[in-house]
């Protein structure tokens, strides 16, 4: 099972023909509110790659943490972890859409600034068990997740999204990181390393400082990978038109996490996250296109194999 501690979003979602300068208003002839949030939508990703996942979260006591809810349940995803807060409105995105499929994005925590460590029973944290995070919770709440998970032998993933800071300590406890090329920058210059301007290299750097599996994704150039000293180059697929890229990075991790449930090789699991990722910009929000199992062996063989490089 795949357990993910996370984020539980409506977002609402405008589409405009271009996002407005400082002090300006856009107007939009509609909007839709739907279900969002990393977390939720890492789960629902991998649940729909196959894999069993429970969600542990934290929604209001209102409409949207009951759509949230119900969409979860859908989806066939645990949902006895995820609690109400007395006080708190469910987390809510506000995102803009434009024509190109570019997002602006202004996530507010609301209910999942609750999340603690407690709602966590030990049971589920077991070495059969892969553990994924993300950074829309207290980030003191995913550090002690982290610690308990991993000294019970749990697999971890932590998808370092949005930026943050990442504590020495936590690194001990992670298997494997996912950052954008912005995200790993920055938690470059935070280690003191050189910021190397090849991305394969940067992921290298940060691999070998922090002792685990870097991931650094490259938007529609696909991603790269390093596990010690052999790196991936891994493909993304050309893909017309580029509808709403919100929630491809989420894609991409939830569907990496099922394979990495399932004990798949590192480069196969990229290149079916990499599939995902590329499909789940198809559709209008971070949920609608997001494949299932059947969609991502179907589309498979066309994504060229990943290209292996060793580092030293
Ligand atoms: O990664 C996309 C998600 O980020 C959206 O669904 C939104 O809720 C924000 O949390």
């Amino acid at each position: 099972m795949i357990v993910v501690v996370g984020s539980i979003n409506i977002d609402l979602l405008m589409q405009v023909k271009r996002f407005p300068e400082p002090g300006e208003t856009v107007l939009t002839p509609a909007y839709e509110w739907m279900p969002g949030g990393k977390g939720m939508n890492q789960a629902i990703a991998a649940a729909r790659a196959g894999v069993k996942v429970a969600m542990i979260g934290c929604i209001g006591d209102d409409g949207f943490g009951t759509r949230a809810q119900n969409t979860m349940r859908r989806e066939g995803v645990l949902t006895s972890g995820v609690v109400q807060s007395d006080d708190l409105p469910t987390g809510c995105a506000m995102i803009m859409v434009d024509e190109s499929g570019e997002n602006q994005v202004v996530m507010s925590q609301g209910a999942n600034a609750q999340v603690s460590s407690e709602q966590l029973p030990d049971e589920i944290l077991t070495p059969a068990n892969v553990m994924l995070l993300q950074m829309e919770l207290e980030p003191e709440v995913n550090w002690l997740v982290l610690k308990r998970a991993s000294e019970r032998g749990m697999r971890t993933i932590l998808n370092l999204a949005p930026a943050a800071e990442l504590p020495r300590e936590a690194l001990e406890y992670l298997d494997y990181l996912i950052v954008n090329r912005i995200e790993a920058e920055q938690i470059a210059t935070k280690l003191g390393l050189s910021i190397e301007t090849d991305a394969l290299k940067l992921a290298h750097a940060l691999s070998k400082s922090c002792g685990l599996t870097c991931i650094i994704t490259l938007s529609g150039r696909g991603s790269v990978a390093v596990e010690g000293d052999l790196g991936w180059i891994v493909p993304a697929l050309r893909v017309e038109p580029v509808v709403d890229t919100t929630g491809s990075g989420d894609t991409f991790c939830g569907v990496f996490a099922a394979c990495i449930h399932n004990r798949m090789a590192l480069p196969e699991a990229l290149r079916r996250a990499s599939v995902a990722g590329s499909m789940s910009v198809r559709g209008k929000g971070a949920q609608t296109a997001m494949p299932y199992i059947d969609d991502i062996n179907a589309t498979l063989p066309q994504l060229p194999e990943a290209d292996h490089v060793q580092l030293k």
